[in-house]
């Protein structure tokens, strides 16, 4: 499966490197994190991941998977579909990002338990999930494929693979504001929150070297899923990627 051929940006490693700074990035930026988000996206952040949170198709008593949780924003919207009976459960490698998801938790009231662990190895056994959901974490992880063949292997069969991530607009107007954007008013506000360059460079230099909508939608059904759908939220700000696993693999 080729990958996007744009040349990655300086300020980010790939390959082996790029866990370990994108582990780190995280512990660094996790206690302004909620607010950078907020603001970044001005105030619609929420919104998105509950839009993402409905087409994981779940229902009460359910049982879902949310990879590179953070804080556990979606993790907390798929409980409230799934209810008392049912269990979400957020898995992140950053333990900072995760002690805020814990503390977030008390506040909400919410149930969710988290589990330190890696997108690229999930530690759970195969077909255990009714959907396994990711939000802005697939342009953190080395391997895009991988991902999406760890989360369709522990979802259960007709199970819901759902991924959020910000994207390129296809409204016309809307691209050229949005790489103003992104590549100017974006890392000058990051900026106020952190001083360091290689954490406010980061955003935008991700979002340049993700691939494109197809290439994501291609990689999910390699990765077995059926029924990929892509849906742009906010004139394709950011996108909904969903996939279904077949009744029966093969
Ligand atoms: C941009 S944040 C998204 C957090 C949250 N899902 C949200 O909607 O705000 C990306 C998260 O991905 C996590 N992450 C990146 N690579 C990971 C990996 N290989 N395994 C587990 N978590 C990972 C980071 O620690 C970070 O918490």
């Amino acid at each position: 499966m080729p990958m996007s051929t744009r040349a990655p940006l300086n300020s980010i490693p790939t390959g082996p490197d790029k866990a370990p700074f994108v582990h780190r990035l995280f512990s660094q930026v996790a206690p302004t994190y909620d607010l950078l988000n907020r603001v970044l996206s001005a105030g619609q952040d929420r919104g998105w991941r509950r839009a993402a949170a409905r087409r994981a198709n779940l229902n009460p008593g359910d049982r879902a998977l949310d990879v590179a949780t953070g804080t556990g924003d979606l993790a907390r919207e798929l409980k409230s579909i799934v209810g008392a009976e049912g269990l979400v459960v957020g898995l992140d490698f950053c333990r900072p990002m995760l002690t805020l998801a814990i503390e977030r938790n008390r506040l909400a009231h919410a149930d969710v338990p988290y589990v330190e662990g890696d997108a690229m190895n999930l530690p759970f056994g195969d077909n255990t999930f009714n959907a396994s959901t990711i939000a802005f974490g697939a342009r953190n992880v080395i391997d895009l494929p991988r991902l999406f063949r760890e989360m369709t292997r522990v979802a259960r069969p007709n199970g819901r693979v759902v991924c959020l991530e910000i994207s390129r607009p296809v409204m016309p107007g809307l691209k050229q504001a949005f790489h103003l954007y992104f590549s100017r008013i974006l890392p000058w506000i990051a900026r106020l929150f952190h001083s360091r360059r290689s954490n406010y460079a980061y955003l935008p230099a991700s979002l340049a070297i993700f691939p494109e909508r197809d290439e994501v939608a291609r990689m999910m059904s390699y990765a077995g899923l059926c029924d990929v759908t892509v849906t742009n939220l906010t004139g394709g700000i950011v996108a909904v990627f969903t996939g279904r696993k077949p009744e029966t693999e093969g």
